[in-house]
């Protein structure tokens, strides 16, 4: 017997090794900032409440710290061609016409985005009986068409993509990749430079394939409408396992945010900004710019904040630690050679937290709190702050001592001498690694010598584990796993692990 104390804690020892290919088309070179209807408006927009929105947005005075982008949403297509197949925008919500109302957003002196998708029609929110047009074999005409009207952003939904009455396929039977490729080749034969949003709801693991495709995709199902902290966890588990996809040019999408917008705290928009800027997600507001809140403006207006989304190096931020139901820490390079490290608390109370400079590889830094822009001077092994409700800890980290890295004994879940009972079984992955599967549901796995050492004590545990299962749709794990581990027959303690990764898709031959 030994006996020791399990941190409950997972530290992520994911490493990836792969070389992004991005597009290279010149652009995104920082993530795209700017604004979108949906989160607020909906597919229930028109010309009027556009126009009214892009003039929100220049009073605001959001352009002057990087938002430019005024970008339309689904809701404006028409659901006809011409009879030589250009593409058409309602004439009853759009009355001026697309291209008029892209001069108008020229003139206050922003960028045009437009919307498309890539099927047979386009997302609507009447359960797809709109039959807006979609892009799907179009996509030269579109491309000339909507770079003529001026376009310098389009987002390519993914509705309809299998056939004319499938209207949301989270599991389509073929690969989607061939269907981005369509519009990026003909928007790359414009002469218009156009940011390219891919959004097939991150269905066809579009971290590995897109970087070459787009210039971000989307990596989850909407984050709403209606928003809430449940959404912005479930995106956080989706893209622990693909932060080091992103790179300039090429960005994970984690969708628009929803700073304003009712349902979330301002703790709590306030941790979503600041993981949305330091992921190096597209920065679209997606709130009604009429009458903003201070706290709206100040959250969207941090320029410390907002400095972390266009760093120099573009680098995400990624997973380092998850104290289960407790906090996580988070943390990336910048380009000064300063680290950022972000603290996300999970308990839905204020209270005071320490952050451990370890988790993110330090003895001690000098420290700068982003969101009050307070300098800290130098932390030694840890910081203890009070923390709001759900709410972040946001550090800027320089003149860094590194710390130790800790070292593991590695115990395999196979190995003969542990026990498996209840259905837990082994099986081989990757085809090169045997893992224990059938855990949970009443299968169990002891491991069985593990050292404690002579004195006992705390010891920290790190666990390989494999989780491809993403979600659509919050549940009460969204992407992640619980496990319960239990030292020498004591209380079972869990631990919860967010996705892993994903399986990729093949598309079978017959
Ligand atoms: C979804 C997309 C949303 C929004 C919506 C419009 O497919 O993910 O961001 O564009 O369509 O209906």
């Amino acid at each position: 017997m030994f006996t020791m104390r399990v941190p409950l804690s997972i530290i992520s020892t994911a490493c990836f090794i792969h070389a992004i290919l991005a597009l290279h088309n010149g652009l995104a070179v920082k993530p795209p900032m700017g604004w979108n209807p949906y989160n607020v408006f909906l597919c229930d927009t028109d010309e009027s409440q556009y126009r009214a929105a892009a003039k929100d947005l220049v009073a605001s005075a959001l352009p002057s710290v990087g938002y430019n982008y005024f970008n339309l949403d689904c809701g404006w297509q028409g659901t006809n061609r011409t009879a030589n197949g250009t593409f058409t925008w309602n004439t009853t919500r759009i009355p001026s016409g697309v291209p008029a109302l892209g001069s108008y957003v020229h003139s206050l002196g922003l960028k045009f985005g437009v919307y498309s998708d890539a099927g047979y029609y386009s997302c609507d929110f009447v359960n797809g009986a709109a039959h807006w047009l979609g892009s799907l074999g179009h996509e030269a005409a579109d491309a000339a068409a909507f770079t003529s009207w001026g376009a310098d952003y389009l987002k390519y939904d993914n509705c309809y993509s299998v056939n004319e009455t499938d209207f949301v396929d989270y599991n389509p039977p073929f690969n989607l990749e061939p269907h981005f490729t369509a519009m990026r080749d003909a928007l790359s034969r414009t002469s218009r430079p156009v940011v390219y949003s891919v959004c097939e709801w991150g269905v066809q693991d579009p971290a590995r394939w897109a970087p070459a495709v787009g210039n971000s995709w989307r990596i989850s199902n909407d984050i709403g409408p209606p928003n809430s902290w449940d959404n912005v966890l479930r995106i956080i588990n989706q893209v622990v396992p693909i932060t080091g996809f992103a790179g300039p040019g090429a960005w994970n999408d984690l969708d628009l945010l929803e700073v304003g917008n009712a349902e979330m705290t301002v703790p709590e928009q306030k941790s979503h900004f600041s993981f949305w800027a330091a992921i190096k997600s597209p920065l679209l507001i997606s709130t009604d710019l009429s009458r903003p809140s201070q706290d709206t403006l100040d959250i969207l207006g941090n320029k410390r904040i907002i400095a972390l989304n266009q760093d120099d190096l573009g680098k995400s931020i990624s997973f380092q630690r998850r104290y289960t139901n407790d906090y996580d820490v988070w943390s990336g390079p910048l380009a000064d050679g300063s680290t950022v490290a972000l603290v996300l608390n999970w308990k839905n109370q204020s209270r005071s937290l320490t952050f451990n400079l370890s988790d993110v590889g330090f003895t001690s830094a000098k420290a700068t709190d982003l969101w009050s822009g307070k300098d800290l001077g130098i932390i030694r092994n840890s910081y203890t702050t009070n923390i709001s409700a759900h709410g972040p800890l946001v550090l800027r980290l320089s003149h860094t001592t590194p710390s130790p890295a800790p070292r593991f004994t590695y115990y395999p879940a196979s190995a003969s001498k542990n026990t498996l009972s209840g259905g837990a079984s082994p099986r081989t992955a990757n085809s090169s690694v045997t893992v224990v599967g059938d855990i949970g549901n009443g299968g169990t796995l002891t491991f069985t010598g593990v050292d404690g050492g002579s004195s006992g004590g705390s010891k920290l545990v790190s666990i390989d584990y494999i989780n491809a299962d993403y979600t659509m749709r919050n549940t009460d794990c969204s992407n992640c796993r619980n496990a319960f581990v239990s030292v020498n027959g004591g209380p079972a303690q869990q631990v919860q692990m967010p996705l892993s990764g994903q399986v990729s898709f093949t598309a079978s031959s017959d």
